[in-house]
């Protein structure tokens, strides 16, 4: 493919491999999991992360985050254990940002320990904190930006600059931007994380996780993997390849909605805070817009009344876990992302029992108001 020149190009384009049979239009399914070994550069096997479908979507990936490569899991935990797992050994130390997805904080902390790597979790967003955390043994630095579920911005630059100065590897879990919205690796971040259950996949029908960065560090990355196993299968990616076609389109609409959505919020009298970094009321929402070139599709906000009740009332946006889809979903974190971390670690990291947490979709930004506000005023 020529030099593509905007995201959205890169988005249906990359990676795309000529179907010479057919000469359709899109990638072929290749199912196989036995290939032929003799006359060949490289052994394919679907757990060697190297069959056609998985280099394909790879390849887009890697193109759409400006990495030298990429490679998809068979979940965003896959992707991000196998990429912990395969940089740290015992005897080594790491640092977490604290605010940090619900699954990925309680692998941290059940797992680490276990295999004799340390950890220090950092409550503040500020390098100066990390930079006090920083050991001798220190491989490590793992941040989320912006983070889930209270949509905190880290400077991802001063991070990177900090761990460099100190040859630490640096780790970004770049889900809830999307690629289209943030590139790490452009601002000095060593690995890109995404679980592509979310926006990469966008239609709440696919689990799976990609992990990007440069060949070296892939390589590394790679000859953990095969042991770890967590590869993704054929058909799978196949639809993640076919779903990041729309990705540009799809997370442009979502950010235009949420920025819509939480200034409408911001404004009603039955809301106590709305956390958007597209709001000028955001704490870091200058940072943001220095750093990422949309906002995104996810906000928070706390309710003064039930927020079950409330979430009961909704007519288009529906209770799910998940987030990233084409279609808006709203949930309680407290409840489910972040209910196995204990009440005290909670309320240090400000989630409330009335926090909910919005995934705004790619409908009409007025009928997504209008369902809000007819249940905030209680009139369905
Ligand atoms: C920010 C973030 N990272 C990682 C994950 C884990 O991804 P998966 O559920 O695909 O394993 C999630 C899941 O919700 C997430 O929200």
């Amino acid at each position: 493919m020529n030099q593509p020149t905007s995201q959205a190009t890169t988005c249906v384009h990359a990676g795309s491999q000529k179907d010479t049979t057919a000469k359709g239009v899109n990638t072929p399914i290749f199912t196989s999991s036995a290939y032929d070994y003799l006359d060949v550069d490289v052994h394919a096997y679907p757990r060697y992360f190297n069959t056609i479908n998985q280099q394909v979507v790879s390849d887009k990936i890697a193109a759409l985050e400006k990495g030298e490569k990429a490679m998809v899991f068979s979940s965003g935990m896959a992707a991000i254990t196998t990429a912990l797992f395969s940089i740290l050994k015992t005897g080594d130390h790491a640092i977490f940002q604290n605010d940090l997805y619900g699954g990925t904080h309680h692998a941290v902390t059940n797992e680490l320990s276990r295999f004799g790597i340390k950890y220090t979790l950092i409550n503040s967003l500020s390098a100066e904190e990390f930079e006090k955390a920083i050991l001798p043994n220190t491989k490590l630095i793992f941040i989320e930006t912006p983070s889930n579920p209270l949509l905190k911005i880290i400077d991802i630059s001063a991070i990177s600059a900090l761990a460099k100065s100190n040859s630490i590897l640096t780790l970004i879990d770049n889900t809830f931007a999307s690629p289209i919205n943030q590139n790490p690796l452009e601002l000095g971040i060593d690995i890109v994380l995404h679980s592509g259950t979310k926006y990469l996949g966008g239609h709440s029908d696919l689990c799976c996780g990609a992990v990007i960065s440069s060949e070296e560090i892939m390589h590394k990355i790679w000859s953990s993997a095969i042991h770890f196993g967590g590869s993704l299968d054929a058909q799978s990616c196949y639809l993640l390849e076919r779903s990041i076609k729309t990705l540009s389109i799809r997370v442009k609409q979502q950010n235009s909605n949420a920025l819509a959505i939480s200034k409408f919020l911001e404004s009603h009298k039955k809301i106590s805070n709305v956390y958007y970094p597209g709001l000028s009321t955001h704490p870091q929402h200058h940072l943001a817009s220095r750093q990422m070139s949309g906002y995104g599709g996810m906000l928070s906000f706390e309710v003064t009344t039930d927020p079950d009740v409330f979430v009961k009332k909704l007519k288009l946006i529906a209770p799910a876990m998940s987030l990233g889809g084409v279609e808006s979903t709203i949930t309680s974190p407290a409840q489910t992302s972040h209910s196995k971390i204990s009440e005290e670690e909670k309320e240090k990291a400000g989630i409330s029992n009335y926090l909910l947490r919005l995934s705004v979709g790619i409908e009409d930004a007025d009928d997504l108001i209008n369902d809000l506000d007819l249940a905030l005023n209680g009139n369905t």
